[in-house]
């Protein structure tokens, strides 16, 4: 097989003694996931007895489509009697026995720190889409690279393809290389649809023919226009949110989301103004055990009762009750401007205080404080998703409704709805401000 100029690009990057980390794509059909495949086929050819992840963030997924380039791939290059695939396994048995083992890479709240990759060594990577998965997930797979390096004298390769995505991709790969400020052991190589002759002319048509947006990023590779338009909080504002430690501090809050029925996470902030200066995350408890840590931070942090607020819908109403603090309810009649004391035309409470909440981010007014890599992670991603919903219809301004995002997000937005519940003392207490 003929390798394409970008492909050929690349494997000079996959075969140096630099680079570790190599990023291929940000545009649809450029012969990203054949160039993984081929990577993978070489490398387990070459090097007798090495082991290497292919990855995904849906093994699912991966199943039903690169792997599938796999089985192309090596169909045109002859060689499908060199390998056995195991479908139980998840994984490629070669006969000269290395090893290709498939791997879900979606970061699941059960284990945020993928501990299941813990024991995996591995010689190299190759993740398919893999703005699909956190920073944290390449991270790992790539802390697990060492199996046989120095007796194959190698050295740790992580080769990812991707579309334009205004995540880690963006600002660990995409824009560094456009400054010129890219990582020594990093490489971004920009692939183009028209880059590739063997797509069919009717695929680049249908491309072409796509919403703006998607045109954009998929066929012209323009990595500025994932902005979804319904997208309340801008995209850099939201990383700002982590280093904004200027924000202002000021009176002390709780706010709280507890566990529902059926889920078994509960989020605790501690708020100084708007710097949110303390997270605690509790896993199965009682609405006792709730109350309880959250009388203990309110006596530690000096917070009132009338400053914290716990979500009311499920059972979080009986920590209400317990500890008589404010109560949250998502559906509930929205506030009065504080200001004007008119109405404000939203759906929900929650809408509104969503609303409010993307204003304070994109105004730079909050601060996160968050050293832990993957819970930093778990908020920017639930935070992506406070887009407004029905966008083109009039009437009441409305978010996602939860159901949505939690579909797109794989589970609750607990971090986000912990965070969104700040807004309602802004509501509720403006009186204090205007006077201090
Ligand atoms: N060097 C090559 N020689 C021949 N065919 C190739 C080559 N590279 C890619 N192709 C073919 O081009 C088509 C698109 O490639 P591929 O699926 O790898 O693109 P992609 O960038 O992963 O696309 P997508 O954005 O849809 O994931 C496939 O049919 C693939 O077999
Ligand atoms: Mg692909």
């Amino acid at each position: 097989m003929q390798l394409l100029p970008k492909q050929e690009n690349a494997v000079y990057y996959l075969k140096d003694n630099v680079t570790t980390e190599i990023l291929y794509g940000g545009a649809a059909g450029g012969g990203k996931s054949a160039l993984g495949c081929l990577w993978l086929i070489e490398m387990c050819q070459n090097y007798q007895g090495s082991r290497w992840l292919m990855g995904r963030s849906k093994l699912k997924t991966l199943k039903e489509t690169t792997l599938n380039t796999f089985f192309d791939i090596s169909a045109k290059l002859g060689i499908t009697d060199q390998y056995t695939y195991n479908d139980k396994d998840s994984a490629i048995y070669w006969h000269n026995g290395s090893e290709i083992i498939l791997k879900d890479l979606f970061l699941y709240p059960a284990d945020k720190n993928f501990d299941s990759l813990g024991s995996l060594e591995i010689t190299g990577a190759f993740i398919d889409e893999c703005n699909q998965v956190v920073l944290k997930a390449w991270q790992v797979v790539k802390s697990r690279c060492r199996y046989k390096l120095d007796e194959f004298g190698v050295i740790p390769k992580v080769f990812g393809s991707c579309n334009p995505a205004k995540n880690w991709v963006y600002s660990q790969f995409y824009h560094p290389s456009r400054k010129k400020e890219l990582l020594p052991y990093r490489r971004f190589i920009q692939a183009l649809p028209t880059d590739n002759p063997h797509l069919p002319n009717v695929y680049l048509k249908s491309l072409l023919e796509m919403d703006e947006n998607s045109k954009q990023r998929l066929y012209y590779g323009n990595w500025e226009y994932d902005d979804d338009p319904a997208a309340l909080i801008d995209f850099r504002k939201l990383q700002d949110l982590f280093t904004n430690e200027f924000a202002y501090g000021g009176l002390m809050y709780i706010t709280a989301d507890i566990a529902r029925f059926g889920r078994d996470k509960t989020v605790i902030g501690v708020w100084c103004g708007f710097r949110l200066i303390k997270m605690v995350e509790l896993g199965k408890s009682s609405i006792t055990e709730c109350s309880q840590k959250i009388r203990e931070l309110a006596v530690k942090y000096e917070v009132p009762m009338s400053h914290t607020i716990v979500d009311e819908d499920g059972v979080g109403g009986g920590v209400v009750d317990i500890l008589n603090c404010e109560g949250f309810v998502n559906n509930s009649r929205p506030l009065d401007n504080p200001e004007t004391m008119e109405p404000e035309n939203y759906m929900n409470l929650k809408s509104q205080m969503y609303f409010a909440l993307a204003k304070a981010i994109n105004d730079s007014k909050m601060w996160i404080q968050c050293d832990e890599g993957s819970i930093k992670d778990l908020i920017i991603q639930e935070l992506e998703q406070v887009k407004q919903h029905n966008m083109d219809k009039d009437g009441k301004k409305q978010v996602l409704p939860k159901d949505i995002v939690k579909e797109l997000l794989g589970r609750s937005p607990d971090y986000a709805d912990m965070i969104m519940m700040r807004m309602w003392f802004e509501y509720r207490f403006k009186f204090e401000f205007s006077i201090g």
